[in-house]
């Protein structure tokens, strides 16, 4: 049998999140897809109209299917979460059961178990501010967004993952490396994941079977990073500096993750894998 991964945080094809999905789907995996409520009608009309058909392309030449997608809010766990404003948020009425916990049920209801989990999602409402500037609620939203969801969705999809399967999720160097510009906490947010999957690999390792890694990836202009600000500097900086001095591909991306899924990688868990051309091994610029 195929595998089954859910790719939570796609909502175009311009992300580390697509480009993941097309590397698992062309090594035979069935795709799910957890897509952020507000971003969903624009997503599925896309998908639906063929927008995407170009991008759906895989090497042997057929387009990527996707089997089904959900519609996730990684903020919040269950119903009782959710307040008010958001609940009567008319981009929210068009869809039920986004919670993380409901979005799990589903899926469980659905296809009974996944193999693959991946977070590929952050956000940070005052990532623009540097740290030291930043309010309590930036920096908890950031943190809610960014890395507690991740620990949900493991909460609550490894009693659904079969043994031997895989969470892997996405950070950046700013965790551990000063970087200007990547404010409002989001640094703060990158280093509690890479902890935290250290910690996960351990608690989900004994308990399931299941393995955890995150990605430090390279700068890629995505939707979100794009909202950041500063992604063409990081990307010519990163061309200038680092050891492979090309731009990255998202693709490239893409095949260490689903090399992380697989049973080649059976003995890494808790590992940060550095794909960013080799520029986290250099100690000045050039
Ligand atoms: P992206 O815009 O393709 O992906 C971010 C996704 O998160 C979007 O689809 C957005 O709708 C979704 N999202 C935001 N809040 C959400 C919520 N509450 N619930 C569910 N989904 C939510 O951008 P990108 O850059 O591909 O981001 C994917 C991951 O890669 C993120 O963790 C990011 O921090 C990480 N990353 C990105 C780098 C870059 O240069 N683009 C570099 C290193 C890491």
């Amino acid at each position: 049998r195929g595998k089954r991964a859910f790719i939570a945080g796609v909502a175009d094809d311009n992300g580390y999140g697509w480009a993941i999905a097309k590397s698992l789907a062309a090594a035979g995996a069935e795709i799910l897809l957890g897509t952020w409520v507000p971003a969903l009608n624009i997503f599925e009309s896309s998908l639906r109209r063929g927008k995407f058909d170009e991008s759906r392309k895989l090497p042997d030449g057929s387009l990527m299917e996707i089997t089904k997608v959900y519609p996730l809010d990684a903020v919040f766990d269950n119903p009782d979460d959710v307040p008010e404003d958001i609940k009567s948020n008319k981009r929210y009425l068009g869809s039920s059961k986004w919670t993380v916990k409901e979005v799990v049920e589903s899926v469980k209801q659905d296809f009974g178990s996944i193999d693959i989990l991946v977070h590929s999602l952050a956000n940070g409402p005052e990532v623009v501010k540097p740290l030291l500037e930043t309010s309590r609620y930036g920096y908890l939203a950031a943190i809610s967004a960014s890395s507690y969801s991740f620990i949900s969705l493991l909460q609550h999809f490894a009693p659904i993952m079969n043994p031997g399967g895989a969470s892997i999720s996405l950070t950046y160097i700013a965790s551990e490396r000063i970087i200007p510009g990547y404010g409002g906490g989001m640094s703060s947010a990158k280093a509690a994941l890479e902890s935290d999957t250290r910690v996960l690999a351990f608690e989900a390792g004994r308990k399931h079977r299941v393995r955890v890694n995150t990605i430090s990836a390279g700068p890629l202009r995505s939707r979100a990073a794009k909202a950041i600000g500063f992604i063409d500097m990081m990307i010519d900086y990163s061309s200038a500096n680092a050891p492979l001095p090309k731009e990255l591909s998202a693709e490239e991306v893409g095949n260490v993750a689903a090399f992380l899924a697989s049973p080649l990688a059976s003995a890494i868990t808790g590992s940060v894998v550095y794909v960013d051309n080799g520029l986290n091994a250099m100690g000045v610029g050039v």
